[in-house]
Protein backbone atom coordinates (compact mmCIF):
# COMPACT_ATOMS: atom_id res chain seq x y z
CA UNK A 1 0.00 0.00 0.00
CA UNK A 2 1.21 3.73 -0.60
CA UNK A 3 1.80 5.45 2.46
CA UNK A 4 0.93 9.62 2.09
CA UNK A 5 1.97 11.79 4.53
CA UNK A 6 -1.59 11.55 6.35
CA UNK A 7 -4.70 9.20 5.38
CA UNK A 8 -7.74 11.59 6.23
CA UNK A 9 -11.24 11.86 6.49
CA UNK A 10 -13.57 14.90 5.22
CA UNK A 11 -17.09 15.03 6.04
CA UNK A 12 -19.26 17.38 3.69
CA UNK A 13 -16.37 17.33 1.10
CA UNK A 14 -18.98 18.80 -1.69
CA UNK A 15 -18.60 22.40 -1.06
CA UNK A 16 -18.06 25.21 1.50
CA UNK A 17 -15.19 24.70 4.13
CA UNK A 18 -15.07 20.82 3.44
CA UNK A 19 -14.08 21.25 -0.16
CA UNK A 20 -11.28 23.66 1.22
CA UNK A 21 -10.38 21.05 3.47
CA UNK A 22 -10.10 18.66 0.52
CA UNK A 23 -7.78 21.11 -1.15
CA UNK A 24 -5.84 22.10 0.95
CA UNK A 25 -5.14 18.73 2.12
CA UNK A 26 -4.74 17.43 -1.25
CA UNK A 27 -2.20 20.02 -1.91
CA UNK A 28 -0.02 19.23 0.91
CA UNK A 29 0.34 15.84 -0.30
CA UNK A 30 -2.02 13.43 2.10
CA UNK A 31 -4.73 10.97 1.09
CA UNK A 32 -8.34 12.34 1.06
CA UNK A 33 -11.36 10.39 1.46
CA UNK A 34 -13.67 12.89 0.74
CA UNK A 35 -17.35 12.30 1.97
CA UNK A 36 -20.34 13.53 0.52
CA UNK A 37 -24.23 12.89 0.58
CA UNK A 38 -23.94 13.19 -3.32
CA UNK A 39 -21.15 12.70 -5.10
CA UNK A 40 -22.68 12.98 -8.76
CA UNK A 41 -24.06 16.58 -7.96
CA UNK A 42 -20.14 17.50 -6.52
CA UNK A 43 -18.28 19.17 -9.34
CA UNK A 44 -15.49 20.43 -7.48
CA UNK A 45 -14.61 17.16 -6.15
CA UNK A 46 -14.58 15.90 -9.50
CA UNK A 47 -12.38 18.09 -10.79
CA UNK A 48 -9.78 18.11 -8.12
CA UNK A 49 -10.20 13.92 -8.57
CA UNK A 50 -8.88 14.55 -11.71
CA UNK A 51 -5.57 16.05 -10.92
CA UNK A 52 -5.16 13.99 -7.48
CA UNK A 53 -5.61 10.69 -8.86
CA UNK A 54 -5.30 7.89 -6.32
CA UNK A 55 -4.67 10.24 -3.40
CA UNK A 56 -8.44 11.06 -3.47
CA UNK A 57 -11.39 9.23 -3.00
CA UNK A 58 -14.81 10.37 -3.00
CA UNK A 59 -17.60 8.32 -1.24
CA UNK A 60 -20.92 8.59 -0.64
CA UNK A 61 -21.85 9.73 3.07
CA UNK A 62 -25.31 11.00 4.62
CA UNK A 63 -23.94 11.33 8.20
CA UNK A 64 -26.90 11.05 9.30
CA UNK A 65 -27.64 7.21 8.28
CA UNK A 66 -26.37 4.35 9.83
CA UNK A 67 -25.70 1.54 7.32
CA UNK A 68 -24.03 5.11 5.41
CA UNK A 69 -21.62 5.83 8.31
CA UNK A 70 -20.89 1.62 8.21
CA UNK A 71 -19.53 1.79 4.57
CA UNK A 72 -17.11 4.61 5.12
CA UNK A 73 -15.36 2.40 8.02
CA UNK A 74 -15.51 -0.44 5.18
CA UNK A 75 -14.18 1.72 2.49
CA UNK A 76 -11.53 3.07 5.00
CA UNK A 77 -10.32 -0.19 6.10
CA UNK A 78 -10.26 -2.37 2.45
CA UNK A 79 -8.64 0.83 1.13
CA UNK A 80 -6.45 2.07 3.69
CA UNK A 81 -6.38 -0.21 6.63
CA UNK A 82 -6.30 2.58 9.46
CA UNK A 83 -6.89 6.70 8.98
CA UNK A 84 -4.85 9.26 10.58
CA UNK A 85 -7.20 11.93 11.02
CA UNK A 86 -11.14 12.53 11.02
CA UNK A 87 -12.71 15.67 10.34
CA UNK A 88 -15.75 16.19 11.43
CA UNK A 89 -17.00 19.16 8.90
CA UNK A 90 -20.68 18.45 7.54
CA UNK A 91 -23.22 20.23 9.54
CA UNK A 92 -26.87 22.71 8.86
CA UNK A 93 -27.82 25.49 9.97
CA UNK A 94 -32.12 26.13 9.83
CA UNK A 95 -32.50 30.09 8.92
CA UNK A 96 -34.84 32.40 10.41
CA UNK A 97 -36.30 30.36 13.15
CA UNK A 98 -38.34 32.28 15.66
CA UNK A 99 -39.76 31.48 19.11
CA UNK A 100 -43.64 31.32 18.48
CA UNK A 101 -43.15 29.21 15.10
CA UNK A 102 -40.11 26.68 16.18
CA UNK A 103 -40.11 23.48 13.99
CA UNK A 104 -39.38 19.99 16.25
CA UNK A 105 -37.93 18.41 12.57
CA UNK A 106 -35.42 21.18 12.62
CA UNK A 107 -34.35 20.58 15.53
CA UNK A 108 -34.07 16.40 15.21
CA UNK A 109 -32.26 17.11 12.07
CA UNK A 110 -29.94 19.68 13.87
CA UNK A 111 -28.99 17.28 16.33
CA UNK A 112 -28.63 14.12 14.37
CA UNK A 113 -26.26 15.78 11.80
CA UNK A 114 -24.62 18.30 13.76
CA UNK A 115 -24.00 16.52 17.09
CA UNK A 116 -24.91 12.74 16.81
CA UNK A 117 -23.66 11.69 13.85
CA UNK A 118 -19.50 12.77 14.46
CA UNK A 119 -20.14 10.59 18.20
CA UNK A 120 -21.64 7.89 16.23
CA UNK A 121 -18.84 7.76 13.35
CA UNK A 122 -15.80 8.44 15.53
CA UNK A 123 -17.41 5.26 17.56
CA UNK A 124 -17.02 3.43 14.22
CA UNK A 125 -13.50 4.86 13.09
CA UNK A 126 -11.93 4.80 16.07
CA UNK A 127 -10.04 0.91 15.92
CA UNK A 128 -8.79 2.31 12.53
CA UNK A 129 -7.93 5.83 14.10
CA UNK A 130 -5.88 3.48 16.60
CA UNK A 131 -3.86 2.17 14.20
CA UNK A 132 -3.24 5.51 12.46
CA UNK A 133 0.12 7.72 12.70
CA UNK A 134 -0.13 10.14 14.93
CA UNK A 135 -4.09 10.13 15.13
CA UNK A 136 -6.47 13.03 15.49
CA UNK A 137 -10.38 13.69 15.37
CA UNK A 138 -11.73 17.72 14.81
CA UNK A 139 -14.83 18.40 15.04
CA UNK A 140 -16.29 21.34 13.30
CA UNK A 141 -18.33 22.88 15.74
CA UNK A 142 -19.74 26.89 16.46
CA UNK A 143 -19.18 29.67 18.79
CA UNK A 144 -22.73 29.60 18.56
CA UNK A 145 -22.75 26.21 20.46
CA UNK A 146 -20.93 28.37 23.39
CA UNK A 147 -23.32 28.50 26.30
CA UNK A 148 -21.64 30.80 28.01
CA UNK A 149 -21.31 33.28 25.12
CA UNK A 150 -25.21 33.20 24.14
CA UNK A 151 -27.08 36.23 24.94
CA UNK A 152 -30.09 36.25 22.32
CA UNK A 153 -32.87 34.06 20.93
CA UNK A 154 -30.88 32.85 17.70
CA UNK A 155 -30.66 29.84 15.59
CA UNK A 156 -31.22 27.73 18.41
CA UNK A 157 -31.55 24.29 16.62
CA UNK A 158 -28.13 24.91 15.58
CA UNK A 159 -27.09 26.52 18.56
CA UNK A 160 -28.36 23.51 20.99
CA UNK A 161 -26.84 21.10 18.63
CA UNK A 162 -23.31 22.37 18.50
CA UNK A 163 -23.35 22.61 22.18
CA UNK A 164 -24.34 19.27 22.38
CA UNK A 165 -21.37 18.12 20.24
CA UNK A 166 -19.00 20.25 22.67
CA UNK A 167 -20.34 18.00 25.24
CA UNK A 168 -19.80 14.75 22.48
CA UNK A 169 -16.43 16.06 22.07
CA UNK A 170 -15.84 16.37 26.01
CA UNK A 171 -16.72 12.52 26.49
CA UNK A 172 -14.93 11.49 24.36
CA UNK A 173 -11.76 13.35 25.22
CA UNK A 174 -10.66 10.24 27.90
CA UNK A 175 -11.66 6.96 25.59
CA UNK A 176 -9.58 9.26 22.67
CA UNK A 177 -6.51 9.88 24.76
CA UNK A 178 -6.67 6.05 25.77
CA UNK A 179 -6.12 5.05 22.48
CA UNK A 180 -3.56 7.70 21.73
CA UNK A 181 -5.69 9.66 19.54
CA UNK A 182 -6.05 13.58 19.74
CA UNK A 183 -9.48 15.52 19.91
CA UNK A 184 -10.17 19.11 19.16
CA UNK A 185 -13.36 20.78 18.59
CA UNK A 186 -12.80 23.67 16.46
CA UNK A 187 -14.46 26.71 15.61
CA UNK A 188 -13.56 27.95 12.31
CA UNK A 189 -14.79 31.80 12.27
CA UNK A 190 -17.78 33.39 10.25
CA UNK A 191 -16.72 32.53 6.96
CA UNK A 192 -17.69 32.90 3.47
CA UNK A 193 -19.74 29.80 2.53
CA UNK A 194 -23.69 29.03 2.16
CA UNK A 195 -24.00 28.82 5.33
CA UNK A 196 -21.95 32.35 6.59
CA UNK A 197 -23.14 34.05 3.68
CA UNK A 198 -21.90 36.82 1.87
CA UNK A 199 -21.07 39.14 4.80
CA UNK A 200 -18.76 36.42 6.36
CA UNK A 201 -15.42 38.20 6.57
CA UNK A 202 -13.49 34.90 6.07
CA UNK A 203 -12.40 32.91 3.14
CA UNK A 204 -12.45 29.25 3.66
CA UNK A 205 -9.02 29.62 2.26
CA UNK A 206 -7.81 31.12 5.57
CA UNK A 207 -9.86 29.35 7.88
CA UNK A 208 -8.91 26.31 6.65
CA UNK A 209 -5.36 27.26 6.51
CA UNK A 210 -5.53 28.26 10.34
CA UNK A 211 -7.65 24.97 11.29
CA UNK A 212 -5.09 22.64 9.82
CA UNK A 213 -2.38 24.40 11.04
CA UNK A 214 -4.18 23.95 14.62
CA UNK A 215 -5.04 20.15 14.24
CA UNK A 216 -1.22 19.55 13.44
CA UNK A 217 -0.03 21.44 16.47
CA UNK A 218 -2.87 19.50 18.72
CA UNK A 219 -0.94 18.81 22.12
CA UNK A 220 -1.23 14.87 22.94
CA UNK A 221 -2.49 15.40 26.65
CA UNK A 222 -5.28 14.32 26.45
CA UNK A 223 -7.32 17.78 27.04
CA UNK A 224 -10.77 18.38 24.59
CA UNK A 225 -10.12 22.08 23.54
CA UNK A 226 -12.65 24.43 22.13
CA UNK A 227 -10.33 26.47 19.89
CA UNK A 228 -11.00 29.08 16.99
CA UNK A 229 -9.00 28.76 13.75
CA UNK A 230 -6.10 30.86 15.10
CA UNK A 231 -5.83 28.68 18.11
CA UNK A 232 -7.67 31.05 20.74
CA UNK A 233 -9.69 29.13 23.31
CA UNK A 234 -13.49 30.06 23.52
CA UNK A 235 -15.36 29.73 26.35
CA UNK A 236 -17.92 26.78 27.15
N1 LIG B 1 -19.44 29.18 7.56
C1 LIG B 1 -19.36 29.61 8.81
O1 LIG B 1 -19.32 30.83 9.08
C2 LIG B 1 -19.33 28.63 9.95
C3 LIG B 1 -19.23 29.13 11.26
C4 LIG B 1 -19.17 28.23 12.32
C5 LIG B 1 -19.20 26.88 12.08
N2 LIG B 1 -19.32 26.40 10.81
C6 LIG B 1 -19.35 24.94 10.63
O2 LIG B 1 -18.47 24.56 9.61
C7 LIG B 1 -18.93 23.37 8.97
C8 LIG B 1 -18.98 23.57 7.45
O3 LIG B 1 -19.86 24.65 7.19
P1 LIG B 1 -19.89 25.45 5.80
O4 LIG B 1 -19.87 26.86 6.15
O5 LIG B 1 -18.91 24.90 4.85
O6 LIG B 1 -21.39 25.08 5.35
P2 LIG B 1 -22.02 24.75 3.92
O7 LIG B 1 -21.31 25.50 2.86
O8 LIG B 1 -23.48 24.91 4.12
O9 LIG B 1 -21.67 23.20 3.73
C9 LIG B 1 -22.25 22.25 4.57
C10 LIG B 1 -21.72 20.90 4.19
O10 LIG B 1 -22.30 19.91 5.05
C11 LIG B 1 -22.83 18.86 4.24
N3 LIG B 1 -23.92 18.15 4.90
C12 LIG B 1 -25.03 18.64 5.48
N4 LIG B 1 -25.79 17.65 5.97
C13 LIG B 1 -25.14 16.49 5.69
C14 LIG B 1 -25.40 15.11 5.91
N5 LIG B 1 -26.52 14.70 6.55
N6 LIG B 1 -24.50 14.19 5.49
C15 LIG B 1 -23.38 14.59 4.86
N7 LIG B 1 -23.07 15.87 4.59
C16 LIG B 1 -23.95 16.81 5.00
C17 LIG B 1 -23.29 19.56 2.97
O11 LIG B 1 -23.46 18.62 1.96
P3 LIG B 1 -24.49 18.79 0.70
O12 LIG B 1 -23.71 19.47 -0.37
O13 LIG B 1 -24.87 17.39 0.38
O14 LIG B 1 -25.64 19.60 1.21
C18 LIG B 1 -22.11 20.50 2.74
O15 LIG B 1 -21.02 19.81 2.18
C19 LIG B 1 -20.30 23.07 9.58
O16 LIG B 1 -20.16 22.10 10.59
C20 LIG B 1 -20.69 24.41 10.19
O17 LIG B 1 -21.59 24.27 11.27
C21 LIG B 1 -19.40 27.24 9.74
Amino acid sequence: MATFPSRILVTGGSRGLGLEFVRQCLARGDAVLAACRDPAGAPALAALADEAGDRLRVHALDVSDAASRASVREVVAAHWGAIDRIIHNAGVLVRDERLGALDPAAFREAFETNALAPLLLTEALLPLLGEGRAPAVAFITSQLGSIARTDRFYTPSYAMAKAALNMAGRLLAEPLHAAGIAGVLLHPGWVRTAMGGPQAPLEPREAVAGLLAVIDALPRDGAMRFLDYRGEELPW
